[in-house]
């Protein structure tokens, strides 16, 4: 069944942002919200899945009155609801889902549930159109992956974290530093102050395009430890420099290694840390020093963390058939099955 995908509804609530968008023809953003939940999760340093959940309950509604208005349209307009459906907090993930049925039934829109990797993924596509095959490194607050795309809306992850996410790492560093939530924009400003004078440890992983990053945020628990111990004045910012140069070392050179044996077009970066300065700059021109013939995409900074722009972009291109209305989340949903 070809769907109409003139007019998109996209809602995504899978973590601490309510976000709403409507986009037009795949090609015009009408509108984007996006109520972060952040400065509420500050304060017990990382996010609460029932406060997300009960933020989420409050604003949903808000959120969905200012896209349309901001859009100028009303449901009567919209041809599609596009929802995450995982991965994700269960709570959080619910309220999305509830809101995106209610507004079905109410206006009888089919419905389409899409994974939250792919919105990252497909974040990119508000700067280039993509080239197949692909291979786009996503690193998020709860995902390191190496997704290979053959083809549109298709997804063969080639290698992931056997433990800790990249975000997540930063997370947890910025936490040992005392630094507030989340870490990762706070390192990367005071990564720039800062000298890589410590050593962190390259971690020894199974598989050849899999990451390890617990090790790295214990490695820096330890130094930490030890320099208050011994009363050694240090810099946050030396910390932070050391610990996010190896980060991008071992992102740069799994990279590398898929492209030792997948021919792509492009190189893809996707999810919340690829906001990271460093990174940004660095992937590039890596990429491109051996791979001269290789597009690197990135997202554009105001589509790299959580927002529905990016899934009302995953859902235009998405194959997807409209879902019954009995289905539900999957938290653990994965890309590609
Ligand atoms: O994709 P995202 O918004 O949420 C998930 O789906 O997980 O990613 C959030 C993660 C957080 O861990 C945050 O610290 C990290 O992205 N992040 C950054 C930067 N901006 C956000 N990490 C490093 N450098 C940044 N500039
Ligand atoms: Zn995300």
């Amino acid at each position: 069944m070809s769907l109409d995908k003139s007019m998109i509804l996209a809602i995504e609530t899978s973590c601490d942002e309510t976000s709403i968008a409507i986009l037009k023809d795949g090609k015009e953003l009408l509108a984007n919200i996006v109520s972060s939940q952040i400065d509420t999760h500050k304060e017990y340093g990382g996010v609460i899945p029932e406060v997300a959940s009960r933020l989420h309950v409050e604003n949903i509604n808000i959120c969905l009155d200012e896209a349309l208005s901001k859009a100028n349209v009303t449901y009567k307009d919209i041809t599609l609801i596009v929802v995450t459906k995982g991965p994700g907090l269960i709570g959080a993930l619910h309220v999305g889902l509830q809101a995106a049925k209610a507004i079905s039934i109410a206006y009888d829109i089919p419905i389409i549930g899409l994974n939250h990797m792919a919105g990252h993924i497909y974040s990119n596509r508000y700067v280039s159109e993509l080239k197949f095959p692909l291979l786009c490194l996503i690193v998020s607050g709860g995902h390191t992956e190496l997704v290979l795309m053959k083809e549109e809306y298709d997804f063969e992850i080639i290698g992931e974290t056997l433990d800790d996410a990249v975000g997540e790492a930063y997370d947890k560093v910025a936490r040992v530093l005392g630094l507030a939530y989340p870490g990762g924009p706070i390192i990367d400003r005071l990564a720039k102050e800062g000298q890589p004078i410590y050593d962190v440890p390259y971690p020894k992983v199974e598989g050849d395009y899999n990451f390890s990053f617990s090790g790295i945020k214990t490695a820096i628990l330890n130094l930490v430890t030890k320099l208050n111990n011994r009363k050694e004045t240090f810099k946050n910012e030396d910390i932070a420099a050391s610990f996010q140069d190896q980060v991008i070392n071992i992102l740069v050179d799994k990279v590398l290694l898929a492209l030792e044996k997948h021919q792509v077009k492009q190189v893809l970066l996707a999810g919340g840390v690829s906001a990271n300065s460093k990174l940004r700059e660095v992937i590039k021109g890596e990429v491109n020093k051996k791979h001269p013939d290789i597009e690197v995409i990135i997202p554009p900074l105001w589509c790299c963390t959580d927002n529905a722009a990016m899934m009302a972009m995953a859902g235009f291109y998405s194959n997807n058939e409209p879902e019954n209305l009995d289905f539900g989340v999957d938290p653990n949903l994965v890309l590609g099955e």
